[in-house]
C-alpha cells in the first residue's frame, strides 16, 4: 500500500474537527442542514485538496482506503465521527451513472466539485401502508454547479436519485447525519412502484446465506 503527502489527511481530518464542534448540540435537521450546507463549498471548492485527494485514489494510497467497505461501489468514506454523529465521503460518477431511487436513513448535504452533477428528488404520494409498494411523483431535476449543494431528510422525506448526464467522471462530497438503526436503504422502482431493500455487501452476502439455510432446511425436511 502506497503513503503519499499525508498532508491531505490532515486537512480533511481539521475540517472534520472544527465541523464537529459547531454539529454537537444542533437538534433540528434543519440547522445541521444549513451548518453542512455553508461549511462543505469549503472543501468542494478546494481544487488543490480534491485533486490530491483523487490522485491518492488513483494511486491505491492508503488513504481514502478504496478497502474500506460502503454501501455503494462509487463510494469513499473520508471521515466517521467517532460517535457516528457524522460522515463525510467521497463519491464518483461516470459518465450517464445514476443511482436508483433511494431513501436514507439520516439528513445530509450533497454537493459537487465538478458541474452538471443532478439530484432528481421524489415526493411519495401513497401512504406507505401497503408492504414493498410505493407510488412516487418525480419533482423537476436539479443540475448543480462546482460548489453547488443539495440536501436529503432520513426515509420518505428525502427520496431521491442522483447522477451523472454529462460525459465527464464527476467528483462529489457528502456529510450525512448520525443514522438510523435501520440497517439498510430503501430503493424505488418508480415504473412498477415496488420497494426493495439495498444492503451493504457484508449484509447482503449474511441476508442470502440465511435465505440459503432456510432453503436447505425446507429441502432437508421434505426428503426426511
Ligand atoms: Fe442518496
Amino acid at each position: 500500500m502506497k503513503i503519499l503527502d499525508d498532508g491531505v489527511r490532515t486537512a480533511i481530518t481539521d475540517f472534520c474537527m472544527i465541523f464537529s464542534k459547531r454539529l454537537q448540540g444542533l437538534r433540528r435537521y434543519s440547522e445541521c442542514l444549513e451548518l453542512a450546507g455553508n461549511q462543505l463549498p469549503q472543501l468542494l471548492l478546494d481544487r488543490s485538496l480534491m485533486t490530491t485527494l483523487v490522485e491518492h485514489i488513483a494511486a491505491g494510497a492508503d488513504y481514502p482506503d478504496v478497502r474500506v467497505p460502503t454501501l455503494f461501489d462509487n463510494e469513499l468514506l473520508l471521515y466517521q465521527e467517532q460517535s457516528r454523529l457524522f460522515s463525510l465521503r467521497m463519491y464518483l460518477w461516470g459518465p450517464g451513472e445514476y443511482t436508483a431511487p433511494h431513501d436514507h436513513n439520516s439528513w445530509g448535504v450533497i454537493g459537487t466539485v465538478t458541474a452538471g452533477f443532478e439530484v432528481i428528488n421524489y415526493r411519495r404520494e401513497d401512504d406507505g401502508s401497503r408492504e414493498g409498494y410505493a407510488r412516487l411523483a418525480a419533482q423537476p431535476a436539479i443540475q448543480l454547479q462546482a460548489g453547488q449543494t443539495a440536501s436529503t431528510l432520513p426515509l420518505n422525506d428525502g427520496i431521491h436519485k442522483t447522477g451523472n448526464p454529462g460525459g465527464e467522471t464527476i467528483i462529489t462530497l457528502s456529510i450525512y447525519g448520525r443514522p438510523l438503526s435501520r440497517g439498510y436503504l430503501q430503493g424505488f422502482n418508480v415504473a412498477t412502484a415496488r420497494v426493495y431493500r439495498i444492503l451493504s455487501p457484508k449484509r447482503k452476502k449474511i441476508a442470502l446465506a440465511c435465505q440459503a439455510l432456510q432453503g436447505l432446511e425446507r429441502a432437508e425436511g421434505s426428503r426426511g
